[in-house]
């Protein structure tokens, strides 16, 4: 009986415990006030791909990525005081990533009517997010991202779970990206050294990051 009694007890506990750790969307979006003096207010990212877009991209990715940067196996000099413990808790990039990963900005161009006003048609562009087509081989591109890359980043470059969005990031941040890939600077796919990316041409890798580009607005 005593067991049980102190059993209930722990039970209450656990759930107290792990029900303040669900995520709070209105504290992820106090947190970012200090991610957008380099991410932008709607995690649009800038400087053409220096800050990355954070918006849309997989909570559960962003997180993964908060902790690497905090426990420096991946490296990020501008980022690191920001994701350190006093800083940026795990609680803390639980909703920060939940807040950025569910900002929506549209791919499509904003159609106005002409009737709105200059701050109206600032808010709607700012909801708006193109990236410029980058230049290269489409049908060779598309044919090695479906057959290479699209089992984990997805058909439409959509992302899932921990596998990151790659439609609609800046080009010329994957292209970094996969640079360091290249170099073994930051851990991809691989088990051992050589990781999917090491398995191609450099001019393939533009032809993927030319078709990402063109996928941006599905075809109807
Ligand atoms: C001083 C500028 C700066 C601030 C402030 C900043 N970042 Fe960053 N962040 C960067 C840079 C630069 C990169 C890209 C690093 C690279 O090229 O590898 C980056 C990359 C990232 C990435 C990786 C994105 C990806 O696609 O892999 C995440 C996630 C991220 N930042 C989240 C945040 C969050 C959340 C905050 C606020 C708590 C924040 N950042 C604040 C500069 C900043
Ligand atoms: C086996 C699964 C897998 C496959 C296949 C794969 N990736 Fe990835 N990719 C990942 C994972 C996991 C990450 C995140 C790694 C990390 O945590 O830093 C990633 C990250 C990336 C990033 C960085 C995104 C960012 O926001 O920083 C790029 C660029 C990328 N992959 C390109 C590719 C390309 C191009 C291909 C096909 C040639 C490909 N990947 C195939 C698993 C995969």
């Amino acid at each position: 009986m005593r067991f049980c009694r102190q059993f209930l007890f722990a039970a209450a506990a656990w759930l107290v415990t792990n029900t303040a750790v669900a995520v709070d969307l209105e504290k992820g979006k106090e947190i970012n006030g200090t991610c957008a003096a380099c991410h932008g207010d709607q995690g649009a990212g800038g400087k053409k791909g220096e800050y990355p877009r954070l918006a849309g991209q997989r909570a559960a990715y962003l997180e993964r990525q908060l902790k690497s940067f905090r426990a420096r196996t991946r490296i990020n000099i501008p980022m690191f005081p920001y994701t350190q413990e006093r800083e940026l808790s795990d609680e803390d990039i639980k909703d920060v990533s939940a807040y950025l990963a569910g900002i929506e900005l549209s791919n499509r161009m904003p159609t106005y009517t002409g009737k709105e006003d200059a701050l109206t048609r600032l808010l709607m562009a700012e909801k708006v997010m193109i990236i410029p087509r980058a230049e290269g081989d489409l049908a060779n591109g598309e044919a090695i991202y479906q057959k290479k890359c699209a089992a984990c980043h997805g058909k439409s470059g959509k992302g899932r779970g921990m596998f990151p969005v790659l439609v609609g990031q800046y080009t010329s941040y994957l292209k970094r990206q996969a640079d360091l890939y290249l170099k073994g600077d930051r851990p991809h796919d691989e088990e051992g050294v050589v990781g999917v990316l090491n398995t191609l041409k450099e001019q393939d890798i533009q032809d993927i990051l030319a078709y990402l580009t063109s996928i941006q607005e599905p075809s109807e």
